[in-house]
């Protein structure tokens, strides 16, 4: 099951609500692309990939449900309300800004075949884009894989498998495959605070798949990482520069920090939708600051943890500067520095 899916019956788009999970297994079904930009808000769906199949499938809501007398009236709802409410949906993950640009692109090739043909051929680039990321991620496993030995122990941050993206997954994707292929690895899972998507969906995933881990605290890294009991580190990422800085969860960076000077191999997962050449650097990167409640909100032993006017910082990404990356996976390989060079090279064949 895919956790980004268009539902071609009841004409909606299908997502899990990944705020249940691990307690509770749901499926939403969203009728407007209003709905879809409140379900990137508010995290129901979450992860660069993932965030970018839906808001592509948003898109085709909009086209779908805009009562247009012409294509043209139609193609301007779409470039003038749903892409701008889509894209300010969130602001790091530029998967999602790809993906809305890349149906509004097809959009615009359709108009003189009229307004049905701009709907469908809005639908028919959200379906490509979903059934891309399934394919981009499996290559992108493939490649990914050779860098894992057996008997290797793992650290990964946040969740970046099957439903951070449409399936499969990123860099949890790399571990999948590592262990399909029949090599016994063993992940320590960073739980992600403050919303631990580690503890909560990516040790949900790795039941399902039968491979063995630990939840650790996010600060419990460096200790294992100086003991010599980790071999690899393997991340997602929201945005790449052009110089192979990488954006990612909170907690992304500490983690390369204590990898680097312990000598332990750094690698973010990075499908090509994921780079943005139009940045220079990791600095140039929109970091969005989350509500403060998700910090705050959690109890300890059934008791609020912070006393009552306690206030909260609460930045959602990091940027990992290049220096500490020991390589890139991508779809179309693996990237080795000079990152710069390496992307610029694997971009421009894309
Ligand atoms: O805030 P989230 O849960 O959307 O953040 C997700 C991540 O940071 C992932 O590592 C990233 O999107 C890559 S997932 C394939």
């Amino acid at each position: 099951m895919r956790s980004v899916e268009w539902d071609a019956g009841a004409s909606c788009l299908r997502l899990i609500d990944q705020r249940l999970l691990p307690a509770e297994f749901r499926q939403v079904c969203l009728h407007t692309y209003e709905d879809v930009a409140k379900a990137i808000r508010d995290m129901v769906v979450r992860g660069a990939p993932a965030i970018g199949a839906a808001a592509a499938f948003g898109m085709a809501l909009a086209a779908m449900r805009y009562p247009a007398r012409s294509a043209t009236a139609l193609l301007q709802h779409l470039e003038t309300e749903a892409a701008p409410t889509l894209k300010a949906a969130r602001p790091t993950a530029v998967n999602l800004a790809w993906a809305v640009d890349r149906v509004l692109a097809r959009a615009r090739t359709a108009v003189p075949q009229g307004v049905d043909a701009v709907r469908e051929a809005v639908l028919d680039e959200a379906q490509r884009i979903a059934d891309e990321d399934v394919e981009m991620n499996k290559r992108m496993a493939r490649y990914g894989a050779t860098l894992i030995e057996d008997g290797d122990t793992i650290i990964h941050h946040c969740n970046t498998g099957a439903l951070a993206t449409v399936d499969w997954g990123t860099a949890l994707g790399v571990i999948r495959m590592a262990h399909e292929q029949g090599k016994r690895i063993h992940v320590l899972v960073d739980e992600t605070r403050p919303r631990l998507q580690g503890a909560r969906l990516t040790a949900w995933e790795l039941e399902q798949y039968g491979i063995p881990y630990d939840i650790i605290t996010d600060n419990a890294a460096g200790y294992f990482l100086s003991r010599g009991e980790v071999q690899k580190v393997f991340v997602g990422a929201d945005r790449v520069a052009a110089n192979g800085d990488v954006a990612n969860k909170i907690g992304t960076y500490m983690l390369a920090l204590a990898a680097y000077d312990n000598g332990v191999p750094f690698y973010p997962v990075v499908p090509t939708s994921t780079f943005d050449l139009s940045l220079a650097t990791g600095r140039e990167i929109p970091i969005e600051e989350r509500d403060p409640s998700e910090v705050l909100d959690i109890q300890y032993r059934g008791r609020p943890a912070m006393p009552a006017g306690a206030t909260a910082r609460n930045p959602a990404f990091d940027v990992t500067p290049h220096r500490l990356i020991t390589a890139i996976v991508t779809d179309r390989g693996i990237l080795y520095p000079p990152l710069d060079e390496a992307i610029r090279r694997v971009i421009a064949a894309a």
